[in-house]
């Protein structure tokens, strides 16, 4: 009969046959040795901060109410033909009105911490000026419940979600007006959040930002800058990061802490030799120049100003100095490497090598699957940099996530990754890499960007005409990692 040795046909055969040749009694013992001898798992320090991440636009839906002003995003998402299944973000998952119902969601998983943004045209509706009261209200109300049920606040103050009177008036992120602008506002939120949140994050993945929306134009605000306005561009979002230390430094309560959240270029040795990752280190600490170099440096490497030359960004000793303002801990949005790196002899010392087409990828096309990543990109962060304090800011997959028809999302590849990425996360840890906290992106399915609703990130499922939030199987398997603060494999 066709298909009657189908792999899973022979599996059960193979498993009955196997059974009956094994007497109970033995087949007890085999269990017992073997549960025996599992290796024990890989466990994390004391105080590991467990959390999940989301931002603003991608869940809060409400841009029209209690004053909110529009954001670049609103305007882009709104523009035919740029987002994949023509959705835009105006409900998303209706959390403005559901952050109680949310807030459970994070407290299920028993994690102690969650990472959220705040956004900027709900603070102050045109970027700059009069600030809408009502709009910072929505956060006091967000973070007295986190605080109420034990979970700690850690906020960023800029995922992509420009003014778009700022975009308007002096172009947005090509003026160093709305860096300016950043660091006002960044001192009026740490102002009057700073005595419930700890922990805040500048910026997330200048990278990401500026490449997608400023130069390559698929991102808002759907720029195609030349190479020269662009890197000027990124030279006043890290100037706006800058601004932004000092303001909180001047505003905040005194221990308030201040980072960024930044997708970091990850260059992995292809091979574990010493040399490997010597030219690792030097291409990591060259293609992450123009944003994590100069702000934890406070200068452009040579190899950055050289390779940019006429098109290097225009700047002065004064503004390397605000840039480089003293942070408190680094965070790492990782999902895929960068690229992977060997030696070299000439040159800059290093060669990036080109990936094959048949390299394995997740759902999204682009996230490819490197575990290693997460042991490389911090250990080499904190050895360039000297960095102390690492958080991975963001870590996760998208997955079909289709409803089974008992109900349930059995999303096992993202269990996988995940359960790979932690290892090697883990392994990092154990060879002294500095990483105080993981925060998995994401908590719920959400607006994925340029991908709508298609591509689903989240712990949680969300059925997006109910808003129904359905627990994947990865919640219970991240509650388990909490809950034991280990992984195992
Ligand atoms: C961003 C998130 C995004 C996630 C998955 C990160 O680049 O910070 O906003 O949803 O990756 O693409």
């Amino acid at each position: 009969m066709p298909g009657r040795f189908s792999r899973r046909n022979f599996a059960r055969l193979a498993g009955l046959a196997g059974f009956s040749m094994v007497s109970p009694a033995a087949a007890k013992d085999s269990r017992t040795s073997a549960a025996n001898e599992k290796s024990a798992p890989a466990s994390f320090p004391d105080g590991f901060v467990w959390g999940t991440a989301t931002s603003a636009y991608q869940i809060e839906g409400a841009v029209h109410e209690d004053g909110r002003g529009p954001s670049i995003w609103d305007t882009f998402s709104h523009t035919p033909g740029k987002i994949d299944d023509n959705t835009n973000a105006d409900r998303a998952n209706d959390h403005y009105h559901r952050y109680k119902e949310d807030v459970g969601l994070i407290k299920q998983l028993g994690a102690k911490a969650y990472r959220f943004s705040i956004a900027w045209p709900r603070v102050f509706p045109n970027g700059d000026g009069a600030p809408n009261p009502k709009g910072l209200d929505f956060y006091n109300r967000l973070i007295d419940e986190l605080l109420a049920r034990g979970i700690e606040p850690y906020a960023t103050l800029y995922h992509w979600d420009l003014p778009q009177s700022l975009q308007d008036r002096v172009g947005g992120w090509r003026s160093s007006d709305t860096s300016k602008a950043f660091g006002d506002y960044s001192g009026y939120v740490t102002e009057r959040l700073s005595d419930r949140v700890r922990n805040f994050f500048t910026i997330n993945e200048c990278g990401r930002f500026l490449n997608f929306g400023y130069g390559w134009g698929i991102d808002a605000p759907g720029l195609k800058l030349p190479t020269g306005e662009l890197n000027q561009a990124r030279h006043n979002v890290v100037l706006g990061h800058g601004f932004a230390v000092q303001a909180i430094r001047a505003h905040a309560r005194a221990g308030t802490r201040v980072g960024l959240a930044e997708n970091i270029a990850a260059c992995v040795p292809a091979i574990d030799t010493p040399e490997h990752v010597r030219a690792a280190e030097i291409a990591m600490r060259e293609l992450n120049s123009g944003v994590l170099g100069v702000i934890l440096e406070g200068k452009y490497t040579e190899g950055y100003l050289d390779y940019a030359g006429k098109d290097a960004p225009k700047f002065n000793a004064e503004e390397l100095m605000i840039i480089g303002s003293k942070i408190d801990f680094v965070g790492l949005n990782i999902y895929t490497p960068q690229c992977y790196i060997e030696p070299k002899d000439k040159g800059a010392g290093f060669h990036i090598l080109p990936f094959p087409a048949s390299f394995p990828h997740m759902q999204s096309k682009w996230l490819l699957i490197a575990p290693e990543t997460a042991y490389w990109a911090p250990r080499l962060t904190a050895k360039i940099w000297n960095v102390d304090t690492i958080y991975i800011s963001e870590n996760g997959t998208s997955s079909d996530d289709k409803i089974a028809a008992d109900g349930k999302v059995y999303d096992l590849d993202r269990i996988m990754y995940l359960r790979n990425y932690l290892m090697q996360l883990q392994r990092a840890i154990a060879d002294g890499a500095p990483v105080r906290g993981y925060f998995l992106w994401s908590l719920m399915d959400n607006f994925e960007w340029i991908w709508g609703f298609e591509q689903r990130f989240g712990l949680y499922h969300v059925d997006f005409q109910t808003l129904e939030r359905l627990p994947k199987l990865s919640a219970e398997f991240y509650r388990n990692v909490i809950a034991t603060n280990a992984v195992s494999s």
